[in-house]
């Protein structure tokens, strides 16, 4: 057991990866039933981390790794739920004031914020935004280049102008960015690295509904989702007979993704000029299935028993995952609590993280000069 756990840790670490991302997504919503008028949530690396809404008012851990957060800065969660009341009472006003800007007096409206940044970690490029809509389309940008605000409808000039003004403000935002934004994605992506820089290779099947159905290759259970996949003739990536299925997300954080191939035009003595190629972007290794019929999974004919065959001992091969990622993730709990421990006795203690990541608070709207209510900066 113990060699095989050893095999999997090292055939599941050690890619490269190479852009992370944390971002925030704020939505206030009006007359939405069933609905909280707030919801925050936050993601590093695609992965949500944290979650915040109007009704339970406190900002909640999303991962495990989180925890660390709070070993750190005990009052990481207290400042967080706080910055989400106060968000929400200025996205409470920006949502009434553009229901005015736009004429509106009642029905389910939605008020949206987007906002993060992305760094990469061998160029140390960092690159960050903030992005507002309304009802599903665009409001106002900030562009960092700039450093001014984009507003695409004449609704937003009024805020625009407000905002490019006001010099304290956009001093404060363009910081958030360009530091305080990457430093946290840093520290996020550190406390998390085990779970999020992992490379996890995908199980790849090909499938077929009908015999005169195109043949899809399927590759699931992989991780992370920066992957792409092709159908090749003799080494060539093709397009034509090809149908790019998008990325999509399984339930236990892996994903999954499929390409079509219509073969009702390949003849049987040119099968094996095809295969099908599943990479993962800045990494080497390739996923590499060839085109053959004996491969095939179908619902159809004595493949029928060969599919529920190959079920049994997919079951029995998905039981054995289990148990060893069980086992892992007990020896790396069990790893992680003698680390705390160890670093508590000793004392030690992060110099720079001890700052509780000053979040990002939008200043409200406004579409009336003269109604000083409705800037609030
Ligand atoms: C908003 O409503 C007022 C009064 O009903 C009207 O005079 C005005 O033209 C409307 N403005 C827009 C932008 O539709
Ligand atoms: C596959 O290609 C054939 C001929 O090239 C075409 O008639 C058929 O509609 C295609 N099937 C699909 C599912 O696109």
């Amino acid at each position: 057991m113990k060699v095989l756990i050893f095999l999997a840790l090292l055939g599941f670490q050690g890619a490269a990866a190479v852009t992370h991302s944390m971002k925030y997504f704020y939505t206030a919503s009006s007359q939405v039933p069933n609905f909280p008028e707030f919801v925050a949530v936050g993601m590093v690396d695609e992965v949500q981390m944290y979650y915040c809404n109007s009704k339970t008012r406190r900002a909640e851990i999303k991962q495990d790794w989180m925890n660390k957060v709070t070993a750190d800065d005990p009052q990481y969660w207290e400042t967080q739920s706080s910055v989400c009341l106060s968000t929400q009472h200025v996205f409470k006003v920006s949502t009434e004031t553009l229901k005015q800007c736009f004429n509106q007096t009642g029905g389910v409206h939605i008020y949206q914020e987007m906002y993060g940044c992305e760094w990469d970690d061998e160029t140390g490029e960092v690159t960050g935004y903030y992005q507002y809509s309304y009802d599903g389309e665009d409001f106002i940008s900030f562009d960092l280049k700039t450093e001014t605000f984009i507003a695409p409808t004449s609704q937003a000039l009024i805020t625009k102008n407000k905002w490019d003004r006001n010099k304290g403000y956009m001093a404060q935002q363009k910081n958030y960015l360009t530091q305080i934004c990457p430093d946290w994605l840093k520290k996020y992506v550190n406390y998390g690295k085990s779970s999020l820089l992992r490379t996890v290779p995908p199980s790849v099947s090909l499938l077929q509904k009908t015999p005169s159905s195109p043949v899809s290759c399927h590759a699931t259970g992989f991780y992370p989702d920066r992957a792409s996949m092709s159908w090749r003739k003799d080494g060539e990536e093709i397009h034509e007979d090809v149908d790019h299925g998008e990325i999509l997300p399984n339930h236990d954080g892996s994903f999954q993704i499929r390409v079509d191939l219509n073969i009702s035009s390949v003849k049987p003595e040119d099968w094996s000029r095809y295969d099908c190629v599943f990479q993962f972007s800045g990494v080497k290794k390739d996923v590499i299935t060839k085109l053959d019929k004996a491969e095939i999974r179908t619902n159809w004919g004595k493949n029928e028993i060969k599919s529920n065959e190959a079920m049994g001992m997919m079951i029995y091969i998905i039981i054995i995952i289990i148990i060893i990622i069980a086992v892992v993730v007990l020896l790396v709990l069990n790893g992680v609590n003698g680390f705390i421990i160890y670093r508590n006795e000793n004392g030690e203690k992060k110099t720079d993280g001890d700052q509780t990541e000053k979040r990002h608070i939008s200043p409200a709207n406004s579409c009336d000069e003269s109604n000083p209510m409705k800037s609030k900066h």
